[in-house]
């Protein structure tokens, strides 16, 4: 059985590749894949086989798919250009007749409002029309999206525009575990799973690092509007920004709040808490910091 990995190269898919491993996948069964020649050789030594393949050139994901069971498809890191790269990976399972391609979407896939919602939308639907059986992977927030900030927020407190939304936040390494655990179930086509840890607001999360630092860290809310102008003030691109300040209105909406316990039954273990992770970042800062 071979099990494809797109993005392989990326952060989320090289865990998912450690996660198939320490589940049992035989190490020749896991084709790890990425665009990048010099990162896949790091991943090699994990001892999986591995294959250049680039989300913009049908051909190399043809030859990498052909002969293989099962896909998953990362979602890649282009915003923007995602829906036709998507598309190429979904072609070339659709020609190899794969069992299973499992993508990794946002919750509410279907519903969701935000604007990073919408390519994953058209992925899902792209999948659903090719006849490929489908397992869709809906994974809430990183909570590494939050955890490098972690000595801003001891600086400035945590700075927002989520309201009281709550945010089901998961380590990457458990929800690439999930992807792993539904790789290699008998049972995950035509399931969905909506997966998310134990939710937090803002002022949650300002309030885990207080707790962990002993220092007074505030939870100051802000207007989308005004939230743009501070992180195109911190250095970010105006259009990233916007899409930050879109996303905190997606949880304000409640559109990354999951309730299902998908993740903790996927793994079947409780799933880091977000204030286990932010006690593990206070803790690796400086003496002096914390
Ligand atoms: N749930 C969340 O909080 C959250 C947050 C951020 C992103 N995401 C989504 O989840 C995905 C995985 O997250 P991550 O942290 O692993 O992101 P990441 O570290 O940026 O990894 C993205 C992966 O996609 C690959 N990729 C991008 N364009 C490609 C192309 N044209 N052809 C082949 N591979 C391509 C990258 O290859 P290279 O190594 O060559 O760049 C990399 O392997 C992201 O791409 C994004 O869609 C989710």
């Amino acid at each position: 059985m071979t099990i494809v990995v797109t993005g392989a190269t990326g952060q989320f898919g090289r865990l998912a590749v450690e996660a198939l491993l320490r589940r049992g996948a035989d190490p020749q069964d896991v084709l790890a894949t990425g665009r990048d020649d010099a990162k896949l050789a790091s991943i090699a030594e994990l001892g999986v086989r591995t294959a250049v393949a680039d989300y913009d050139d049908p051909a190399s994901l043809r030859a990498v798919v052909e002969g293989a069971d099962k896909v998953l498809l990362v979602s890649g890191s282009e915003v923007g250009r995602r829906v036709a790269q998507h598309g190429n990976v979904i072609q070339a399972a659709q020609d190899a007749a794969v069992s299973l391609v499992a993508y990794t979407s946002i919750p509410k896939a279907q519903t969701n409002t935000m604007v990073l919602a919408g390519e994953h939308r058209a992925t899902e639907e792209l999948i659903a029309a090719s006849g490929i059986p489908f397992t869709f992977l809906r994974n809430s927030w990183y909570l590494e999206n939050y955890l490098p900030q972690v000595p801003t927020y001891l600086e400035h407190g945590v700075v927002g525009a989520a309201g009281d939304g709550r945010i089901s936040g998961a380590t990457r390494a458990d929800l690439a575990d999930a992807a792993a655990a539904a790789l290699l179930a008998d049972d995950s086509a035509g399931r969905v799973f909506e997966l998310g840890g134990e939710s937090f607001s803002l002022a949650d999360l300002a309030d885990a690092v207080a707790k962990a630092s002993g220092r007074d860290v505030a939870h100051t809310e802000v207007s989308g509007e005004q939230l743009t102008e501070i992180l195109v003030g911190a250095g970010l691109p105006r259009g990233y920004a916007e899409v930050l300040a879109d996303a905190d209105a997606g949880i304000a909406r409640g559109e990354l709040e999951v309730t299902t316990g998908d993740l903790e039954r996927l793994i079947g273990r409780r799933p880091t808490t977000y204030r286990e992770a932010v006690a593990d970042a206070v803790r690796a800062l400086a003496p002096s910091a914390s």
